[in-house]
């Protein structure tokens, strides 16, 4: 079951109009919400980058975060799995196409959901392969915006070369993935890009500098070069669906010693571990 503009109805049912701006000028924004048994995770840090994506684009938030939570819960309980992964899409409706805003127009609002399954166990054992490409995107990264054409073209390079994911360089620093931020370890210390308009902030992103600080794990916040990537001793990606993942080669070279190293299952574990801890609290205010 989805929810469209009001309705809960099944995902075959859903119409919308041609000229809705999503379709006409990718005029929106959107999230990607985990829950985790039926709990969504971070839920008010994913609400909070969807009102700054909002913000971003000058569209008012159609709901209160109350109201947000409430049309979760209720697909999350008209959905099968325990596990799922929720996205929720704004745009800023059906108008004669105009590039200018039209006026007194109600944005449309669209969740679905779809089940959630932990990365292959196989992939997480001998890593990811990547590759690099100059990241050609706009200046407004951290806008998790539905105009994802440059995002699903330096994708697909990935999938054209057998790879996972593509790694974004701009003007000789490292930016994210396509569809995932990217870490770099060097000689035990953990390395983050800084959030800026050149990346999306990602909400896995801010969970892993987290853990690090809880747990003393040395770790820097600090423009990455391009050298820098491809000396890394182990490279880690993350994202919402993807959790913590290692990245084993890149451009056809080994990273590091070519498979997952000690931080990425440090940080697998910690992440395992956080969310367990953070569902079996979540648990405890679910009827
Ligand atoms: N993508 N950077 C980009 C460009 C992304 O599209 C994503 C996530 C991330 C990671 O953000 P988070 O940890 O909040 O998921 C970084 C989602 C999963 C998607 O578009 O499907």
């Amino acid at each position: 079951m989805i929810y469209l503009n009001g309705t809960f109805m099944p995902i075959e049912e859903a119409r919308i109009s041609v000229l809705d701006r999503g379709f006409i000028f990718g005029d929106g924004v959107y999230e990607v919400i985990p829950a985790y048994s039926r709990t969504p995770f971070r839920l008010p840090e994913h609400l909070r980058r969807l009102q700054h994506s909002l913000d971003g684009i000058r569209l008012e938030n159609p709901h209160t975060n109350s109201e947000w939570s409430e049309l979760l819960e209720q697909i999350i309980a008209r959905n099968s799995s325990d596990d799922q992964y929720l996205y929720l899409h704004v745009t800023r409706g059906v108008a004669r196409r105009d590039h200018a805003f039209p006026k007194g127009v109600a944005p449309t609002v669209f969740i679905m959901s779809n089940p959630l399954l932990p990365p292959p166990a196989e992939l997480l054992a001998t890593g990811a392969t990547a590759i690099t490409a100059v990241d050609n995107r706009w200046l407004r990264c951290d806008i998790k915006g539905i105009s994802l054409l440059p995002n699903v073209l330096l994708r697909q390079m990935a999938i054209d070369a057998g790879a996972l994911e593509t790694v974004l360089i701009r003007d000789g620093f490292m930016t994210e993935g396509s569809a995932s931020n990217i870490f770099v370890v060097k000689k035990g210390l953990l390395l983050a890009p800084p959030k800026n308009n050149l990346m999306l902030p990602g909400i896995t992103y801010d969970v892993v500098l987290e853990l690090a600080e809880e747990h003393g794990i040395p770790h820097e916040v600090r423009a990455i070069s391009e050298q820098e990537v491809r000396a890394a001793d182990e490279l880690l990606l993350t994202s919402s669906t993807k959790e913590v993942m290692p990245i084993t080669r890149l451009d056809g070279r080994q990273v590091g010693g070519g498979v997952p190293g000690t931080m990425f299952a440090l940080f697998y574990r910690l992440y395992q571990d956080y969310k367990d801890k953070v569902m079996r609290r979540g648990a405890v205010h679910t009827p």
